[in-house]
């Protein structure tokens, strides 16, 4: 679902799965974190029983194209469709604005699980991002084309 509320507690749970979900170079400090979340579209899931968020994704803009900024599942709640829900909600938000002809994200080139997933969802590598995410720690730009 969009979020529509932002309340502390959701910004808190979406912190904690983000904490754990990336390693120290893609992390981004707490501070960064919260200023998207105050900005972006801002994607959840919740767990079935609606207690606690399970996924998110944070939809922003970059070069004046929709952008995913990030997407994260917590770790026992991964491999069963909740990233590539976000992504289809995303897409049909997207689509629904009627202005845009695509959508891109960045990954770290080693990052073959959510490679995998943004494939089956339909996006393309578009750029290889030399020390992107620092120091020989390389990026891909991947696009979805609508
Ligand atoms: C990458 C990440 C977001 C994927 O989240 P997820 O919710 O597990 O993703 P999905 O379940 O939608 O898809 C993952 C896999 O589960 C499979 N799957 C989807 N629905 C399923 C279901 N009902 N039952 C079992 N497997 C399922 C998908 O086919 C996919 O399989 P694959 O790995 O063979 O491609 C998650 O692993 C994560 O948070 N990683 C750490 C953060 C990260 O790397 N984020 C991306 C940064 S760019």
């Amino acid at each position: 679902m969009r979020l529509l509320d932002r309340q502390d507690n959701v910004f808190e749970e979406i912190a904690a799965i983000h904490y754990v979900s990336f390693g120290p170079l893609e992390r981004a400090p707490n501070g960064i974190l919260r200023n998207i979340f105050d900005t972006a579209t801002v994607f959840v899931t919740y767990s079935p029983d609606m207690k606690r968020v399970v996924a998110f994704a944070f939809l922003t803009e970059k070069l004046g194209e929709p952008y995913v900024w990030v997407v994260a599942t917590h770790e026992n709640y991964r491999g069963q469709g909740f990233a590539g829900h976000l992504l289809d909600e995303i897409e049909t938000f997207v689509r629904a604005m009627n202005a845009a002809t695509g959508i891109t994200l960045t990954v770290h080139v080693n990052n073959a699980g959510a490679q995998r997933l943004y494939l089956e969802k339909g996006y393309r590598v578009l750029r290889f991002l030399t020390n992107y995410y620092g120091s020989n720690e390389h990026g891909l730009l991947m696009r979805r084309p609508l």
